[in-house]
């Protein structure tokens, strides 16, 4: 069966950005200039995604004006006769009746905040995008992962590898090799101790599920900082149905962690030729007060 739904859990409370995220998801939070959740709407799209659902929480806002029809705008660059911007604007607005909007009435945890979407995914596999994790890669990271679903039929999950000490910030796999950039899965921990982790390959935000997941989340188990994880569900579904991590080829930013997020900009910032000698001129200006 072929993927066609994504669901966007965007109704995390987005605590390490705050004031920024006081009023505003922090999937709206910009790199360069387009907003997190762009980057990951159009790496689903073109994974060949043809459904995608926001689980959102407050500030949904913003984030529902961002892919609706701004007639103003639009409006006021047409009798500019700034076309560029216009067709720009006009086309991250997908067609009507692509987007559904869901709500998580409490932030309960992204286990918590998929399972919210179980009704509108029903009996069929499907993906799961956090755009807080941005990956700056040749090769779309859900794009290679669809392919690796046509041909494994199982749950895949993006990996990488992480410092040592940085294993409690992640779901830790315990897995095995099995063909190149493909491991299998043999358990997984969310955010063990450096010293009780089975390894240092940490799960991503990219998902495929298979529809089963939702059963172990409907369980509404409490894990790791009393949150329903989805890494618990995956856990449990592991005992069914085999899952496979897909390591990834890319360079992935914490786009939660404000470090991360200003990685990423400089990052984005330096593959734009409008921006890139200014950059350069300004970081090799400053390196010398390091
Ligand atoms: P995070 O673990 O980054 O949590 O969520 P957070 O609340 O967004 O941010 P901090 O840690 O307080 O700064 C990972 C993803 O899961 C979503 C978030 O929106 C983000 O995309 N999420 C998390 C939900 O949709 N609902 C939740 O209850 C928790």
């Amino acid at each position: 069966m072929k993927i066609r739904k994504a669901v966007f859990p965007v109704a995390g409370l987005g605590t390490r950005f705050i004031p920024a995220t006081k009023a505003m998801a922090k999937e709206m939070l910009p790199v360069v200039d387009k907003p997190l959740i762009q980057y990951a709407v159009e790496e689903a799209f073109a994974a060949g995604i043809e459904q995608i659902i926001f689980v959102t929480g407050r500030g949904k806002k913003a984030l529902e004006d961002h892919f609706d029809r701004s007639y103003e705008i639009e409006h006021v660059l047409e009798n500019k006769g700034k076309t560029d911007l216009l067709k720009q604007i006009r086309e991250l607005v997908p067609k009507t009746g692509t987007i559904i909007y869901t709500r998580q009435h409490e932030p309960l945890g992204l286990g918590h905040a998929i399972w919210c979407a179980r009704d509108i995914i029903g009996d069929e596999p499907f993906a799961v995008l956090l755009a807080d994790d941005l990956i700056q890669t040749d090769k779309p990271v859900l794009s290679e992962m669809v392919k690796k679903f046509d041909r494994l039929r199982a749950s895949i999950a993006a990996v990488m590898e992480v410092e040592k000490d940085q294993t409690d910030k992640y779901g830790i796999l315990d897995a095995q090799a099995v063909e190149k950039n493909i491991v299998k899965i043999n358990n997984m921990v969310e955010k063990p101790n450096p010293d009780e982790a089975p390894s240092n390959l940490a799960i991503i935000g990219r998902y495929i599920l298979t529809p089963k997941i939702f059963e172990y989340l409907g369980k509404k188990e409490k894990g790791a900082g009393g949150e329903i994880q989805l890494t618990d569900a995956m856990k449990a579904l592991l005992k069914e149905q085999p899952i496979y991590g897909y390591k990834f080829c890319g360079q992935r930013f914490d786009c939660g962690d404000k470090a991360g997020f200003q990685m990423a900009n400089l990052a984005f910032a330096l593959e734009r030729p409008d921006m890139r000698d200014k950059l350069i001129k300004f970081i090799k200006k400053i390196q010398k007060d390091f």
